[in-house]
């Protein structure tokens, strides 16, 4: 049977739960359960579910995997939003506000090795019963392996994108090619990673399983841009983190890069000076540079880019070696999740 997103959806909720019990000290754990218990669209999992799904029916068996994915990316986000100087996540206060930066590093430190524990053991505690099938096969051995090998290398990436990203703050000369490679590394890595994992765990063949990889990688472009966009244009409401965060920190996205390019002499100097002020009111450099974006039709520009680089991800999916029914789940996930608003 091929699952339906919400199906999976569903199956990764009720094992995230399942998961997410009751160890000491609480001041370590209850920051990861706060983390995991607020939703977020929990896509990386379900990606890694669909591609296994084109081959295998038995999705539960890879369970601990998939979750694996979603305690690595809460991690990343704790450990995001201190960086970032983000204050709210999926409508609510991040964690280094709840509690403080010690804790958003010491509880994202140990929700990376929780997702290597349930990557290798397929569970968290001692206690909790495994999620991996009681007798795991040779095949499924080999496909393990060479998942976690995928995890790895991708993981390191995320650190590569993420100290671009970080650096990027500070120069006013980043390239457009830059910064796609900066959001390769710190975003798309995990989604083509979550799918190429599924299909190394079901044993698919490896030809499929670099088209897979190549398609999260187009996808999570798409992804990134439309993240960038909904920072300046999107419903705070809806999209759960406060709107103009990548503009107050200098965050060099396409449509900064883009605009620097575009505007003339007045309004280049007028977002110069901006980009170099340290002391500012928020709301009012939100909105200036806003006006910017607007006057030259930024968002236009992004929304073609992310148009095309989603019809290319669309493109490489048709390269994976099935019959196309196979591949409709993934197909339909692509374009539900390039008409997010969160
Ligand atoms: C946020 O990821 C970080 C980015 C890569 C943009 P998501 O948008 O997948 O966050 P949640 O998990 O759904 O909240
Ligand atoms: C996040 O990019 C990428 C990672 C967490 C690795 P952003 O910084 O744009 O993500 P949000 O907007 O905080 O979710
Ligand atoms: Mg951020
Ligand atoms: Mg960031
Ligand atoms: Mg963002």
């Amino acid at each position: 049977m091929q699952y339906t997103q919400s199906q999976l959806l569903e199956k990764v909720s009720a094992a995230i739960e399942q998961m997410v019990c009751n160890p000491q000290p609480d001041g370590l754990y209850a920051p990861i359960r706060y983390a995991l218990s607020l939703g977020g669209k929990r896509i990386r999992p379900v990606l890694m579910l669909h591609a296994y799904n084109i081959y295998k029916e038995d999705v539960d068996r890879i369970m601990s995997c998939a979750i694996a994915l979603e305690t690595y990316h809460n991690f990343t986000l704790l450990h995001d939003d201190v960086m970032d100087r983000a204050e709210v996540r999926r409508g609510r206060p991040c964690v280094h506000k709840v509690w403080d930066e010690n804790t958003a590093i010491l509880s994202g430190d140990a929700m990376l090795i929780l997702a290597y524990r349930l990557l290798t053991e397929g569970r968290t505690a001692d206690a909790e019963p495994s999620l991996l099938a009681d007798a795991v096969g040779e095949s499924d051995a080999v496909g393990r392996a060479r998942a976690l090998q995928t995890f790895t290398l991708a993981t390191l990436g995320v650190c590569e994108g993420q100290q671009y990203d970080v650096e990027f703050e500070r120069r006013d000369d980043v390239s457009e090619a830059e910064y796609m490679e900066m959001i390769r590394l710190k975003t798309s890595l995990l989604l083509a990673c979550a799918l190429k994992m599924g299909a190394e765990l079901a044993g698919a063949p490896a030809a499929d399983a670099e088209h897979l990889y190549e398609f999260g990688e187009k996808m999570g472009l798409a992804f990134q841009l439309q993240d960038d966009l909904l920072d300046v244009y999107g419903d705070p409401a809806v999209f759960g983190k406060k709107i103009g965060g990548d503009i107050l920190c200098n965050k060099k996205t396409f449509m900064l890069i883009n605009v620097l390019q575009l505007a003339n002499e007045q309004q280049r100097a007028v977002l110069t000076r901006w980009l170099q002020q340290t002391d500012f009111d928020a709301e009012e450099k939100i909105r200036a540079v806003r006006e910017i974006y607007d006057a030259v039709n930024i968002r236009q520009m992004c929304e073609q880019k992310i148009e095309q680089l989603f019809a290319e991800s669309l493109r490489v999916l048709r390269a994976v070696d099935v019959p196309s029914e196979r591949l409709q789940p993934l197909v339909d996930f692509a374009y539900r999740l390039m008409g997010r608003q969160s």
